[in-house]
């Protein structure tokens, strides 16, 4: 697989998102790690999860806790790079509420270290602003994790040009990645994916096909991705990833799955390359 940069890591061009994978409608174990196995033999070096991927208020990192079973039974489960979150929370009840306090993401991060097993996180994302808490503050506890060498590498999820560019100020120019939401139906995160671009911070689009529930939905809602993937007899996800790693060389996107033939069909999308007139075409639809 081709490769981009995440900080001073490289990266297969396309990740792995694995929420699907233990929130509300998850597959059983045994095709879960089915599908982080396959993810790994076909390259994938990024896996994206966040200690709030879970259904139940009482199984809190059920994705971290199955990643690293995953990476522990595989022999490239070392070369993944892994990139967790805190600061959202789940009740149970299917919601997903915030706690962006320095004191909640401290021990947030302790947790999903000893749930990943390792002595530093390699990545760190700050899930999603807190209202209720100044954003200064909670990157101020990144800083803070990375200082400490809790965390090797520091991002930010569902930030705007301001934070990003406040958050690159705090963590004294060591941001490495932007995670916002980025997909042919939800393109209002062009700013920052751009901005990325400018600072040389890797952008990983999430719920690149339109999230879970609309993923199926993507040929039919979207013919221009439906037509163009015909043209080159793959799928309308392929071309939707190819079209995204074409936006930009900092893109990283870390399609959801589970199960492993979409993430077989996914992974050839870092191969697959669209013509000029495709990707204008692509802009415009
Ligand atoms: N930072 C945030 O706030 C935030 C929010 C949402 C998501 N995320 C991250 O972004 C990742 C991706 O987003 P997402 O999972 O919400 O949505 P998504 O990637 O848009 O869609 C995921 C669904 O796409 C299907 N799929 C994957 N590859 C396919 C292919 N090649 N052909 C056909 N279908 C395919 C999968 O089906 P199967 O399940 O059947 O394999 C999966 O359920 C998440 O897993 C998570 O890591 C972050």
């Amino acid at each position: 697989m081709n490769t981009r940069r995440i900080g001073d890591v490289q990266v297969g061009s396309i990740g792995l998102g694995a929420m699907p994978m233990s929130i509300e409608g998850r597959p059983d174990e045994t095709r879960s790690l089915a599908t982080l196995h396959a993810a790994l033999d076909a390259g994938v070096t990024l896996i994206d999860t966040a200690d709030a991927y879970h259904a139940g208020a009482d199984e809190v990192g059920h994705n971290e806790t199955l990643i690293a079973r995953a990476l522990a039974s595989h022999d490239r489960g070392g070369d993944v790079l892994v990139a967790t979150k805190g600061g959202h929370l789940r009740p149970g009840d299917g919601s997903w509420t915030l706690d962006g306090s320095p004191g909640h993401l401290k021990r947030a991060c302790e947790a999903s270290l000893r749930r990943l097993g390792v002595e530093a996180i390699g990545l760190y994302q700050f899930h999603r602003p807190d209202p209720r808490v100044p954003y200064a503050d909670s990157v101020g506890a990144v800083r803070e994790l990375l200082d400490e060498g809790k965390i090797r590498m520091a991002g930010i999820s569902n930030a705007d040009p301001e934070q990003i560019r406040q958050a690159d100020e705090i963590l004294g120019g060591r941001l490495v990645s932007v995670q916002n939401q980025f997909s042919p139906a939800f393109r209002s995160s062009e700013p920052e994916l751009l901005l990325c671009g400018e600072l040389g911070i890797a952008f990983l689009p999430y719920s690149p096909f339109g999230g879970i529930a609309r993923a199926g939905e993507l040929a039919s809602q979207h013919v221009a991705f439906a037509r163009i993937a015909r043209a080159h007899g793959v799928s309308a996800h392929q071309v939707c990833l190819a079209w995204m790693l074409a936006r930009s060389p900092v893109v990283v996107p870390i399609p959801g799955a589970s199960r492993p033939e979409s993430v077989r069909d996914s992974v050839q999308a870092a191969d697959l390359v669209l013509s000029a007139g495709e990707i204008a075409e692509l802009d415009a639809a």
